[in-house]
């Protein structure tokens, strides 16, 4: 992954904000062309939506991070009339397309490099900030979450979504 301003470059020798990794199995999997339509639920630096619609299919698409959506003037100028970009998450699908519609999706679920480099959106580990997380950037922060609920609420957050493998056998109170 890259951030805004260090090494990583596109075909043409551009910065890029982020890599997109995988992007030669989704093209692969999707086989995008003229007749189809894409829904791409985590739009990101819209490197998958950029590459589908290089292949001609048009892409709708969703992200949850308001940033996102203010940061894509520039693609949604020069993909005009192939995407539809939503802030929303990717769980409202059906609020956005008609159920069938769909000729493929994909899900590049994960943290950006956009994300992690701002110190103060709270993601990073190399650069301090506060502990914030939201990557919608409403709701409850993850400081919330630490200063708030009781240590045996947590053990079970950290447990679960941890995938901690000793709990729940672990006592805690
Ligand atoms: C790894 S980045 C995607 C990068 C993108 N594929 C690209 O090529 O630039 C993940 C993105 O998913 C968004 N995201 C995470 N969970 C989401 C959800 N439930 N609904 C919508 N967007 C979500 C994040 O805000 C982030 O922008």
């Amino acid at each position: 992954m890259a951030g805004f301003d260090d090494v990583a470059t596109d075909v043409s020798g551009g910065p890029v904000r982020h890599v997109p990794v995988l992007l030669s199995e989704v093209l692969e999997a999707l086989d995008p062309n003229e007749s189809k339509l894409i829904f791409d639920g985590t739009f990101g630096a819209g490197g998958y939506s950029r590459a589908i619609m290089e292949k001609g299919a048009k892409v709708v698409a969703t992200d949850q991070d308001p940033e996102v959506i203010s940061n894509s003037d520039e693609i949604k100028a020069e993909f005009a009339d192939q995407l539809s970009l939503h802030h929303a998450k990717f769980s409202q699908i059906l609020d956005i397309v008609e159920e069938g519609s769909l000729d493929g999706f994909v899900l590049d679920i994960g943290v950006s490099s956009m994300q992690i480099d701002q110190a103060e959106r709270g993601f990073s580990f190399m650069q301090d900030g506060p502990l914030d997380m939201r990557m919608s950037q409403d709701g409850v922060s993850a400081a919330d979450v630490v200063n708030t609920l009781k240590s045996n609420e947590l053990a079970r957050i950290f447990g679960f979504y941890g995938e901690e493998k000793s709990w729940p056998h672990r006592a805690c109170d």
